[in-house]
This record gives C-alpha cells, sequence and structure tokens, in this order.
C-alpha cells in the first residue's frame, strides 16, 4: 500500500504531500488540480512501463507539464502586496515524483537536455534522477538502487558498498525498463511488477460505437480492460472464479430485481444478458442505457478476481443518476478491503456517502495563486518527504 504520494513542479502541483490510506476521495472545484493529481500518478504508472517520455510528449512536452508559475512565490506575493513576477532560479528545472510505500518507495526527476544547436530533439526530456529504497523513509541507509544520469548503482547482497548496475543508461530509459533482474536488482523487479498492476478507469466510452458495445470473442479476463472491452468475459471470470454473490448484490443493490448472465454465443463471443423486472426478454449490451452499462463497467472493474495494489478511478459518477452513488460507495467501500482505492470525483452524493466510511481519507483540494492545496493541511499533519539526502 502506498502511504505518501510527492508531487513537485507538475501544473498546479507546485509542492504536494499527500497522505494516502486504503480509499481515497479526491474532491475539489474545477480547476482545483484533481486531474492533475491523476495525471502525475498515471506518469508514475508510465515510468514503470518504460513510457514515460512518450506519455509527456502526449501531454504536449515537459516544458508544458513544469508549474507555469515562479519557481518561488515570496512572502509578498502571496501576501498580495507585490505582483506575481520570475524569480532567480536557484535550482535546475524539474519534474519530481514519488511515493512512499510500506515495502518499497520510489522517485524520479526529469528535467530537459542542455541546449543543443545539433538536434532537433532538444526537448526530450531526461530522466535525471530515480531512487527505491526500502520502507517509507528516504535515508541513506534504506537506500537499495540510486541513478544519477546513466550511472546506477545498487546496494551489494551482503549490504557492504555498492554494485554499478549500469554506467550508460539512455536519459530517456527507467531503471524499471532497463534493470528489473531478478538477480542483480529484485526489488527494481518487485516495484516494477506492483506498479504495471496499478489500474487506471477513467471515463469508460459508452457510445453506440464504445469498445464495451460491441461482442467480444471469450477469454479469462481476471482484470478488466481499461477501455472496458472485454466485459463479457471480465463478468464471466468473476463468476468462475472470484466473488459471484458479490456481483450479484452489486447489480441488485443498483437495479433492484435485476440480474446479469453471460451465454455463449457461435464462434467463442460472449454475450452479456441483462434481466431486468417487467422486459420479457433479456437485454445486450448494444441495448443498455448509458448509465447502467457504465455501472456493469464499475462493477467488473471493482470485483476484479485479481486486485492491482492500486486502482484509481477518475469521475466514476459520470452520467449516472444521483441515486445509483450511494450503491457505488458501498461498492467501492467493498473494494477498498481488497486493494487500495484512489476516487476523484465531484458529485456530492457520492462524496456524502465515502465520506461516511470510516476508512476514507477525504483530500479536498483548492487552488490558491494557481497552485494546488488541500484544505486543513499545515506542517503538523503533512507526511515527511525528502526528495535528496540529508
Ligand atoms: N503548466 C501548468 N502550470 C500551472 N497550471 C497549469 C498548468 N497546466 C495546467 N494548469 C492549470 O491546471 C488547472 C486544471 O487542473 P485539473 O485539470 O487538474 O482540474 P480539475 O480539478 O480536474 O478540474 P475539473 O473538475 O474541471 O476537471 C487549470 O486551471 C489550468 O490552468
Ligand atoms: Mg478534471
Amino acid at each position: 500500500m502506498l502511504t505518501t504520494l510527492a508531487i513537485s513542479n507538475y501544473r498546479t502541483l507546485r509542492e504536494i504531500v499527500l497522505p494516502l490510506g486504503r480509499l481515497n476521495l479526491v474532491t475539489g472545484a474545477n480547476g482545483s488540480g484533481k486531474s492533475n493529481l491523476y495525471k502525475a500518478l498515471r506518469l508514475l504508472a508510465q515510468t514503470a512501463q518504460g513510457g514515460v517520455v512518450n506519455a509527456l510528449a502526449q501531454e504536449g512536452g515537459l516544458d508544458s507539464c513544469f508549474w507555469a508559475g515562479p519557481e518561488n512565490l515570496t512572502k509578498g506575493m502571496l501576501a498580495g502586496d507585490t505582483p506575481i513576477e520570475a524569480t532567480v532560479r536557484q535550482a535546475p528545472k524539474r519534474l519530481k515524483l514519488g511515493f512512499a510505500g510500506e515495502d518499497f518507495s520510489y522517485l524520479i526527476e526529469l528535467g530537459l537536455p542542455k541546449p543543443d544547436s545539433t538536434t532537433l530533439f532538444g526537448l526530450d526530456p531526461q530522466i535525471k534522477r530515480e531512487a527505491i529504497w526500502n520502507g517509507p523513509k528516504y535515508r541513506p541507509a534504506s537506500v537499495l538502487v540510486e541513478r544519477r544520469g546513466p550511472m546506477v548503482k545498487s546496494r551489494s547482497p551482503e549490504g557492504q558498498g555498492w554494485l554499478t548496475l549500469s554506467a550508460h543508461l539512455q536519459s530517456g530509459d527507467s531503471i524499471f525498463t532497463e534493470l528489473a533482474d531478478p538477480e542483480r536488482s529484485p526489488e527494481v523487479l518487485t516495484l516494477r511488477d506492483s506498479i504495471r498492476a496499478w489500474r487506471f478507469y477513467d471515463h469508460f466510452r459508452t457510445d453506440a460505437e464504445a469498445a464495451a458495445r460491441r461482442p467480444q470473442l471469450g477469454t479469462a479476463t481476471p482484470v478488466l480492460h481499461h477501455d472496458g472491452r472485454d466485459l463479457p468475459s471480465a463478468i464471466q471470470t468473476i463468476f468462475e472464479i472470484g466473488d459471484k454473490a458479490a456481483f450479484d448484490h452489486a447489480v441488485t443493490d443498483a437495479f433492484p430485481g435485476a440480474k446479469v448472465r453471460i451465454t455463449p454465443q457461435a464462434g467463442g463471443i460472449l454475450q452479456l444478458e441483462f434481466n431486468q423486472q417487467g422486459l420479457l426478454r433479456p437485454l445486450h449490451a448494444s441495448e443498455l442505457s448509458d448509465g447502467t452499462l457504465r455501472y456493469l463497467l464499475l462493477i467488473a472493474a471493482l470485483l476484479t478476481p485479481r486486485p492491482p495494489e492500486l486502482m484509481v478511478l477518475n469521475e466514476p459518477e459520470t452520467s449516472l443518476h444521483p441515486d445509483l452513488l450511494p450503491a457505488l460507495a458501498r461498492l467501492i467501500a467493498k473494494a477498498s478491503d481488497g486493494c487500495q482505492l484512489w476516487v476523484v470525483s465531484h458529485a456530492n452524493r457520492l462524496i456524502n456517502a465515502l465520506s461516511q466510511f470510516e476508512h476514507c481519507n477525504t483530500l479536498a483540494l483548492d487552488k490558491n495563486l494557481g497552485q494546488t492545496q488541500i484544505v486543513g493541511q499545515d506542517l503538523l499533519n503533512t507526511p515527511s518527504w525528502q526528495w535528496q539526502l540529508k
């Protein structure tokens, strides 16, 4: 489980350290930085997939991701006495992402290369630093792997001294993709596999052309695809190796009297059948309302028989009727028994219903002078985090 998430210099997240629990609810007004948090977490996940450079390119490049305000806000700027203006840079411009976990923790720093007139790729992000350490606290004695530029060293298995894992790591490659080796750096491999299993569900498409409405060949599917294309297979997998009773209960909790069945069709196609009170025949995925289909997708995602260490739902309330939201909150709370959950929402009924659960960690965001802040956070309740070894 992740206990802390730290982000520096990413869009509105100039400097933020968040305490995390099993069930985390992120709320806040439009533009407060909820999606930026979600995207920062996804960037971390993309690092483990080897895709952080491409992911940044899709967001408009590293330069566009950097916090667009001054490096430091002076007291005068904060008080509104002096205008906001650029200050003289003290440190190189870096985007930093990191998390502390119960077992392992990780941080990455990305920056731009030195100006070079011989290449047209002078804005390609470079990985400047990465570190993996044991437990939540970054201390010299807990560091397992440390990368600076192309040099990567790991603590030797006997605990004495350091081994050089690589002296030539490419600036766009992460230690996760290049050095996950069960013999020499088992912690890199363990952490990489757990980050790769993180799941992000962001606005399932449910329009007429959506993948979730099209027939699909059935294959055992313990984890629903992020666009929901394998919904019938994922539901059937829950029926066969997961908690079928919980699935049926989640369906009736939201749609009283309804039942979902999966039936085989010619050629190995699996078909979803939604039996509703009052109808003479079941409805198929292509006939369901957007909200009903999206709710079934959420049930299949949340009741996965193979829960990831972290699952993130971005605005799961989209196109759901407010009356469905208390049932969704119960489903989310149940799923948080098996995996760490992160829910971004601005639906009041979902927020109120989730807040009733004792283990719900609510992070209300607001924006001050363009920076995201956590409402009510002060020095005393900010988790400790450091980017550099002291
Ligand atoms: N590089 C940047 N530096 C500073 N601020 C930025 C940068 N890029 C985007 N922003 C700001 O980030 C804000 C958008 O944040 P985000 O998308 O996370 O909001 P949100 O809380 O998800 O809002 P909504 O509820 O509307 O989805 C906008 O106000 C935008 O001006
Ligand atoms: Mg948003």
